[in-house]
């Protein structure tokens, strides 16, 4: 799987955010690099449990800001993060019963998940934090 290099085209005009997502990049490369990752492996929990809780994080940022600024849409972002906690939450149980697709399946979902994310949905409120005098 090649690297997520973040670029211009990710850029959702707002520095805080940016800087959040580029962080989030860097750690799926991490963990994509790791070659100690399988699906009895406590690093796989562990990294699990780490991006988990740094996406909580973002998403808590990205919607405080919305609800700040009245962004209109916020009710169905809220919902595409929600959609992506629970399918953590699902791979998190196939773990521990050892389901040995896990990592593969794992990987390919975060890297498709936070890419299109941002590019599809999150580009969504870069006119409106623009407009907002956001920076
Ligand atoms: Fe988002
Ligand atoms: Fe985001």
């Amino acid at each position: 799987m090649g690297k997520l290099v973040w670029d211009e085209s990710y850029s959702v005009g707002v520095k805080a955010l940016d800087k959040q997502h580029r962080l989030v990049f860097d750690m799926l490369n991490e963990l994509m690099e790791r070659k100690d990752i399988t699906v009895r492996s406590e690093p796989l929990t562990a990294a699990l449990t780490e991006l988990t809780a740094y996406a909580a994080k973002h998403f808590k940022t990205e919607e405080q800001l919305m609800k700040e600024y009245g962004y209109p849409a916020l009710a169905e972002h809220v919902k595409k993060h929600m959609q992506f906690r629970m399918k953590i939450i699902e791979l998190s149980n196939d773990t521990l019963y050892h389901k040995e697709t896990v990592p593969v399946e794992l990987f390919a979902f975060l890297r498709q998940w936070w890419s299109n994310h941002i590019l599809e949905e999150d580009m969504q409120y870069r006119p409106f934090f623009e407009e907002k005098g956001l920076e």
